[in-house]
């Protein structure tokens, strides 16, 4: 069978994981050391973002070398112990690639600078416009123009991310052997899962255009004409010969369209794909430094277009709140003050059940919130601080400037993972590069002891390796309309799972569908759910409504033939 769709990806952020060495910083073999923890969890893969050398501009997203080891996260040694002992465990490696760009410190890049044209036609290297103005009207993701200039040549060159990240021109065949080559080299590791960085964004239109007045200058760029015969040939050259190779595409601002042709089998490209709609149901008028609560609408809506669309079209979606460059979907989609318990497993709850594959983000089985920090020199990433800097220079103030990082910046969820209530939350002996807070009430530790979400997700991950319903059942919606209760039902074989997840912090309620009488509850949040399930069962007339308390997530399951 396919195996990802019964798979669950523990995702790490090295530098944030654990410190073996004292000096602030994570490496490899301080996950090794944690890897009883990992294996705890029961997941089948873990991602790791990029360990490889890099100037860290963009927390190692900025590579300039592909195929080694960043000396302060360990070394090659390291890596293959690590590989080989997640392996005893059954545990695959993904690795993150970040094929998009390079740094502007990679050979590649000095070579070109240096006059080397074979390098040039690595980049995307333009003149300006006649009246002197930027190639084109692109804008980087990271704030300010899309160009920098390229030396002292005239030209400059395309970066949509940090100006030290520039990008590759995949039109140039001697590109794509590279990225090729470093796939490759992973898999000759022992790698076969792979997690392809902004991959959306390789095939650009051999013409870069600006963008027409009032227009998004992402259309210009984003799953353009030739990303799919790209990865399809990357597929064939590469990890397309693994039989048990995993992959997932982060897809930038993409559409359920063009992601059925990334991840439907028949187009041998990749396993499964990430998208953000989802992750901007909180951000007014589709722009991320802002502040509004989320819509659980739109939230509703947008989960359950996708889950039916990649049904439809044969796609397969990877499923996530969290990871490195969100804040903690607690804070944002949950309770943290009154609710951590019931809305970090309802959280849980809503994805871990859903058609696709769920991705857990270190720290978020334990139920870790955003830092309570109380001052901008507290945050380290490029994107925050140019935010920040913008932000006053649209003529905010000091304190509604902060107040927006403090919600939005990436650094949220890129803290230590805290393993303890200790001042540096058990992660180094050193200090920490980014603080850690709330590790005394939040930790491993703790929750190994008395915790209640560790166990829940542990629940949850075991649940989908028992279950081919979960793995493989077809999705549909439940009372799309209801306007507080996130619904859907799952059938395979004849049985039958009805999820029920209450987004908001006060009661609501559900109908409930015909032919569930003899359903059971296969996983909820409250210890008494059999109990109140029962009970409102009881009551006659059959009701047609199940209450749901704050933050309540249960999900019952018929099955075709009720066990003896
Ligand atoms: C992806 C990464 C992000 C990085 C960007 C540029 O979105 O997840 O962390 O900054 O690509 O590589």
């Amino acid at each position: 069978m396919t195996g990802f769709r019964s798979s669950v990806v523990y995702q790490i952020y090295p530098k944030s994981f654990y410190d073996s060495n004292g000096d602030g910083v994570g490496d490899l073999r301080g996950v090794i050391e944690k890897i009883p923890y990992i294996a705890s969890l029961g997941v089948d893969h873990v991602w790791f973002n990029p360990f490889f050398p890099s100037p860290g501009r963009d927390n190692g997203y900025d590579i300039s070398d592909y195929c080694a080891i960043d000396p302060a996260m360990g070394t090659m040694e390291d890596f293959e112990e690590l590989v080989e002992a997640l392996g005893a465990h059954g545990i695959g490696v993904m690795l993150d690639m970040v094929l998009n760009h390079t740094s502007t410190e990679h050979e590649w890049f000095r070579k070109a600078l240096a006059g080397d044209e074979r390098y040039q036609r690595y980049y995307y290297l333009r003149d300006p416009k006649p009246d002197g103005s930027l190639p084109t009207n692109w804008v980087s993701k990271f704030g300010g123009p899309a160009w920098e200039p390229f030396g002292d040549t005239g030209k400059y060159y395309l970066h949509l991310f940090d100006r030290t990240q520039a990008d590759l021109d995949w039109h140039n065949p001697d590109v794509r052997e590279e990225a090729a080559r470093v796939v490759n080299f992973w898999r000759s590791k022992g790698v076969r899962g792979f997690r392809f960085d902004v991959i959306n964004l390789i095939g650009k239109p051999e013409a870069l255009l600006d963008a027409p007045e009032g227009t998004d200058d992402r259309a210009m760029y984003t799953d353009g004409p030739d990303v799919h015969t790209y990865l399809q040939w990357l597929s064939e050259q590469s990890f397309g010969q693994d039989a048990d190779s995993i992959t997932v595409g982060e897809m930038s601002s993409t559409s359920i369209q063009a992601c059925i042709g990334y991840s439907n089998p028949a187009n041998h490209e990749l396993s499964m794909v990430f998208n953000f709609h989802h992750l901007k149901v909180d951000y007014e008028d589709g722009q991320k430094w802002t502040l509004k609560d989320f819509d659980l609408a739109a939230l509703k809506r947008l989960l359950g277009e996708w889950a039916l669309g990649m049904q439809e079209g044969g796609g397969w979606n990877a499923l996530f709140w969290n990871n490195h460059d969100q804040p903690r979907a607690l804070d944002r989609f949950g309770n943290v003050d009154e609710y951590r318990y019931e809305s970090a497993t309802m959280l849980a709850s809503a994805i871990h059940l859903l058609r696709g594959t769920p991705f857990v983000y270190m720290g978020e089985e334990i139920g870790m919130s955003d830092p309570a920090y109380t001052s901008i020199d507290d945050y380290v990433d490029v994107e925050a601080r140019n935010a920040y800097a913008e932000l006053l220079a649209e003529g905010r103030t000091p304190q509604e400037a902060f107040r927006i990082v403090h919600r939005k910046a990436r650094d949220n969820s890129r803290t230590p993972m805290a393993w303890d209530a200790s001042a540096t939350a058990g992660f180094t002996t050193g200090t920490p590069w980014l603080r850690p807070t709330g590790q005394e009430a939040v930790n491993v530790e703790r929750e190994e002891r008395e915790g209640s979400i560790l166990p829940y997700y542990r629940k949850l991950i075991s649940l989908r390796h028992e279950l081919p319903l979960i793995a493989e059942g077809a999705y549909a919606p439940w009372e799309q309309d209801n306007p507080d209760v996130l619904a859907y039902t799952r059938t395979h074989e004849g049985d039958r799972l009805l999820v029920l997840c209450n987004l908001r912090g006060t009661d609501s309620e559900v109908t409930l569908p015909e032919g569930l009488e003899t359903a059971e509850v296969l996983i909820a949040n409250h210890a008494d759910a059999d109990a109140w399930v029962a009970a409102h069962r009881a009551v006659r007339p059959r009701p047609s409504a199940l209450p749901l308390r704050p933050y309540e997530a249960i999900a019952l399951l018929e099955r075709a033939e009720p066990a003896a």
